[in-house]
């Protein structure tokens, strides 16, 4: 079952920011659609295909709170993604997964959140976010810190704006020098010099960042001088993968294999991986 991909239909396309769409994908079999719901926590990602044209890894952007349906969000880059981005509503796609571990969020109850995103890796955050705000009487003060390039490539602006109304919500969003509008009324900086001005406290706080990996570096390094610990803050690392599961050996760091020990990994972890650069 783990290696069949299931046909999905596609229920609607929404443009994110240029060059990015999200799906919104159904199944097309009860059989199939148990098996996910069987099986699929928030951090896991899957290989959505096209028959005939391949296959591309992405986080399944829906939260583990909502599994009637599956998101993803990408970005148009090559063969597959272009022939994703050019689906319509009613076409047949292919999903294989879920796969890889998972944000253990019941280890999170109790605690503040704060979740720290860098352009097109909102997806992966989003899907904790909303897995988290659906039971959100389990988990203390929520802060989210998101940043990209300009204000055309935020992605979910719906839903920025449905969370900057929420009163149990702290969002703080900024775009990189340059990239403001002359109506952008919030911050104008890089995520970790934003972040390090939010000044978040690390006290019973875990953090899950997740972006580009020059934001990932320095942000940790200001989450360190904030003074959280690297066991206390999660990220997902998004390494080539071909198999998903384990066989083929692409997306391995030394003995690690991304896509069946990760992608979610503690700070910690990543910074004891050879090579890790963070
Ligand atoms: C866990 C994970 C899951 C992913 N899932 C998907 C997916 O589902 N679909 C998909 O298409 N792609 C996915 N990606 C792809 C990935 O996010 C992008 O390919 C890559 O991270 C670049 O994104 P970007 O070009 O939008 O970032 P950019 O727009 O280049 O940067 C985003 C932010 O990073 C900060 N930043 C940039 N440069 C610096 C710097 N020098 N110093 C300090 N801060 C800086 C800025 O604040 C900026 O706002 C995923 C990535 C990760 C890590
Ligand atoms: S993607 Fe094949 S081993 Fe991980």
């Amino acid at each position: 079952m783990i290696y069949t991909p299931f046909p999905m239909r596609v229920v609607s396309k929404r443009v994110e920011a240029p060059g990015v769409n999200t799906l919104k994908l159904e199944f097309v079999n009860q059989e199939d659609h148990e098996f996910f719901k069987a099986n699929y926590h928030t951090g896991m990602f899957g290989l959505y295909g096209i028959y005939g044209e391949g296959e591309s890894t992405f986080c399944v952007a829906s939260p583990e709170t909502r599994k009637d349906y599956i998101e993803c969000t990408f970005r148009q880059s090559g063969r597959v993604t272009t022939t994703l981005a050019n689906t319509d509503e009613g076409d047949i796609v292919t999903f294989r997964g879920p796969y890889g571990n998972r944000f253990p969020i019941e280890q999170f109850e109790g605690k503040n959140l704060l979740f720290i995103a860098g352009g097109i890796a909102l997806p992966p955050t989003r899907s904790v976010i909303w897995s988290c705000l659906d039971q959100r009487e389990k988990y203390k003060d929520v802060t989210i810190v998101y940043g990209a390039r300009t204000v055309a490539d935020l992605v979910y602006k719906h839903e920025l704006e449905e969370w900057k109304q929420r009163d149990d919500v702290n969002l703080v969003l900024t775009v990189d020098p340059g990239g403001e509008t002359p109506d952008w009324h919030d911050h104008v900086g890089f995520v970790p010099t934003v972040l390090e001005q939010a000044a978040p406290s690390p006290e019973n706080t875990i953090a899950v960042l997740c972006g580009p990996p020059i934001m990932i570096k320095f942000t940790l390094a200001a989450l360190e001088k904030l003074g959280f610990t690297a066991e206390n803050v999660y990220t997902t690392l998004e390494n080539r993968m071909k198999c998903g599961v384990g066989k083929c050996g692409r997306c391995n760091v030394g003995s690690v294999y991304i896509c069946k020990e990760g992608p979610v990994f503690t700070a910690a972890e990543v910074q004891a991986m050879p090579q890790a650069d963070l």
